[in-house]
């Protein structure tokens, strides 16, 4: 018995696994293992000698299967401590620098025209950036063969021979979401339409997508004084800048009579834009009166109905308000120009112009 005593702790002891060690027990404690099997001899022994060697043998079964579950304990915190070991994690490290994003202006500016309009009462529409040849021009009193379509340096969807739908261009102005507007839900509306616009252009101040933001106005009496108030009113709090100049020249459009050209007095002095002084203006937006053309093909009645519509360039009014001088860059990518101009997120727009925090 002495034997199978140090054979067993032994081996236990020396045991590297939990498995070895279930396999030690199967062997030893097990059924049919070597102690059980002692024990089912105690039967045939004589009762003087089950006295002696039953508790014997009892006793060596529990010391067995405490040193098994001792060895088991043991084991199980050895390979937790080794898992530790190799799991760790330093939370005390630096984080890895990540870079935050900036608004772009053009989505800030758009935000923020937005946020002014809304206040006025104008809801926004949208409309497709690749129109029919109808709602980009002939909708808006631009035949075929009006000289404004060549003006216009437009870009021409591609057309397979024997493609007999109607050409489609990429929209040249937003002035389509008029139609579109009021072909939908008819009059009176009150809406403005911010998007891109695409034309063959490209210099200091035009690039061949930018961004206009369309106005549109139609109930019973509203006059050009609607327009020109509206106009001032927004000016006023986009710009924040008290008595700020700006320029409305008559002007003409074939979708709206009579017409208005509005500009910004701003100057450009070693490559700065500024707003509000020197000599210079930039045109900023074409506006007028919707002609009564516009309306009938819009499902509006003329005899009913009237009002202003205006194209503003959102790009423009982002240079001046923000001093960027040159509208390439909007669209180059460049991660400094976007460091340096864009908006954190946390800079909401508001009413008064625009931004805070
Ligand atoms: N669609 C004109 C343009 O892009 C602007 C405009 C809009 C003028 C609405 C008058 C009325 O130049």
């Amino acid at each position: 018995m002495d034997d199978l005593r140090q054979k067993y702790l032994d081996a236990i002891a020396g045991a590297a696994d939990e498995n070895s060690l279930e396999d030690l027990r199967v062997q030893a404690v097990g059924k049919k293992g070597e102690v059980s099997l002692k024990m089912r001899e105690l039967g045939k022994m004589t009762p003087e000698e089950r006295q002696v060697a039953g508790p014997k043998l009892n006793a060596l079964k529990d010391e067995i299967s405490s040193a098994l579950s001792a060895k088991k304990a043991a084991l199980g915190d050895a390979a937790l401590d080794a898992r530790l070991a190799t799991e760790w994690l330093d939370v005390t490290l630096p984080g890895r620098p990540r870079r935050t994003g900036t608004i772009h202006p053009v989505s800030q500016v758009t935000e923020e025209v937005t946020a002014i309009f809304a206040d006025m009462g104008f809801a926004v529409a949208e409309g497709p950036q690749i129109e029919s040849d109808w709602y980009n021009f002939d909708a808006l009193n631009i035949p075929s063969h009006h000289p404004a379509r060549a003006e216009m340096d437009t870009f021409y969807m591609h057309r397979e021979d024997g493609d007999n739908r109607p050409p489609h261009v990429l929209r040249t102005h937003t002035s389509p979401v008029q139609i579109r507007h009021m072909q939908d839900n008819g009059a009176p509306c009150r809406i403005i339409a911010p998007g891109r616009v695409y034309r063959a252009d490209y210099d200091q101040t035009h690039t061949p997508m930018f961004h206009q933001i369309e106005g549109l106005a139609i109930d019973k009496d509203i006059s050009m004084a609607n327009l020109k108030w509206v106009l001032e009113e927004f000016f006023a709090a986009f710009f924040e800048i008290d008595g700020i100049k700006t320029r409305f020249r008559a002007s003409h459009f074939p979708f709206t009579e009579p017409s208005a050209e509005v500009d910004i007095q701003c100057s450009w002095v070693d490559g700065q834009l500024k707003i509000g002084e020197g000599d210079d203006w930039m045109e900023v937006l074409g506006s007028g009166m919707v002609h009564p053309k516009v309306l009938t093909a819009a499902g509006v009645d003329p005899e009913e109905w009237q009002g202003f519509a205006f194209g503003m360039g959102i790009d423009r009014i982002a240079m001046l308000k923000y001093g960027i001088p040159d509208l390439r860059a909007f669209f180059d990518s460049d991660l400094r120009w976007l460091r340096h101009y864009g908006f954190g997120a946390l800079q909401q727009p508001n009413l008064h112009g625009g931004v805070s925090g």
